[in-house]
């Protein structure tokens, strides 16, 4: 059952497709457009919900969400970032929205130094986001290129997973032996839940392609709601990792978010 909010805005806003805005999360619309709730609580927006206003005008996406200190004259609050998805006018007054999550969000990060420089182009992270969406329904796909420094990581997943409620976090790069190669420990030092079973089957489908598979050290596991896995450093590997764990991804976030269901044979 989609649920209701209410989008307050002072002035009409005109909105081209693609266009992002911000909106807060408490009422307060003399500082901009703000979310408040219809009836009772406001439900908490993650990344990938989709907004659609009642009486017509352009749906909206929440792609980002972060906190707003407070001011003199504003108090602090949470700001959902939302992306219009076609063209049109939002009204100025009160326009009620139906909240929705249909898809996944998904988030990928390229662990690169060079690529986080801009001295390399990176071809595995959007090879991870066209995988994805080849075999999930995606919502959102979200892209980060970083250095290999694991507290880097290490936060970004946290925000990812617990701030910005992404569903999917998938890393690629930094899983093997060189020095600066510390996926795996900046990935055990955010994860809640390790999922044993997705780094084997990983690794089992990467042998079968090459025998160098037993040089990464993937880490797979749950935080929050999301489920974070590491794949290794190349388009290739990208692929052929993916393959392999992508079919329990929807079962495994039911069960992660407490699906009482029994489990049907499959
Ligand atoms: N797994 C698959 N499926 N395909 C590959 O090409 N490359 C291997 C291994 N796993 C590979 C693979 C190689 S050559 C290395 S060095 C390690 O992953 C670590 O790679 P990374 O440091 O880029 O993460």
């Amino acid at each position: 059952m989609p649920q209701t909010l209410r989008l307050v805005a002072a002035n009409a806003v005109s909105l081209a497709a693609g266009d992002r805005l911000h909106l807060l999360a408490s009422p307060a619309p003399e500082l901009g457009p703000c979310l408040t709730a219809a009836d009772g609580r406001l439900p908490r927006l993650t990344a990938g919900t989709r907004l659609t206003p009642v009486a017509g005008g352009p749906q909206l996406l929440a792609v980002g969400v972060f906190s707003r200190p407070g001011q003199a004259d504003a108090p602090a609050g949470r700001v959902v970032v939302a992306k219009a998805l076609a063209d049109g006018k939002l009204a100025a007054g009160n326009c009620d929205c139906q909240v929705e999550k249909t898809g996944l969000a998904l988030a990928w990060i390229t662990l690169s130094d060079k690529g986080s420089q801009g001295l390399r182009l990176d071809a595995a992270g959007p090879a991870i986001a066209e995988t994805c969406a080849a075999a999930l329904p995606i919502a959102l796909a979200q892209g980060h290129i970083i250095p290999d420094e694991p507290r880097e990581l290490t936060a970004l997943l946290v925000d990812l997973a617990i701030t910005q409620g992404f569903d999917l976090v998938v890393t690629t790069g930094g899983t093997g032996l060189s020095p600066r190669d510390t996926t795996p420990e900046a990935t055990l030092a955010a994860i809640e839940k390790r999922l044993p079973g997705f780094e084997a089957a990983m690794l089992a489908a990467s042998l079968a392609k090459t025998r160098h598979a037993m040089l990464s050290r993937a880490v797979a596991g749950t935080l929050g709601q999301a489920i974070i896995v590491n794949v290794p450093g190349s388009p290739k590997a990208v692929r052929e990792t993916l393959a392999a764990i992508l079919p329990a991804i929807p079962h495994g976030l039911d069960k992660l978010r407490g699906d009482p269901a029994d489990c049907a044979q499959a």
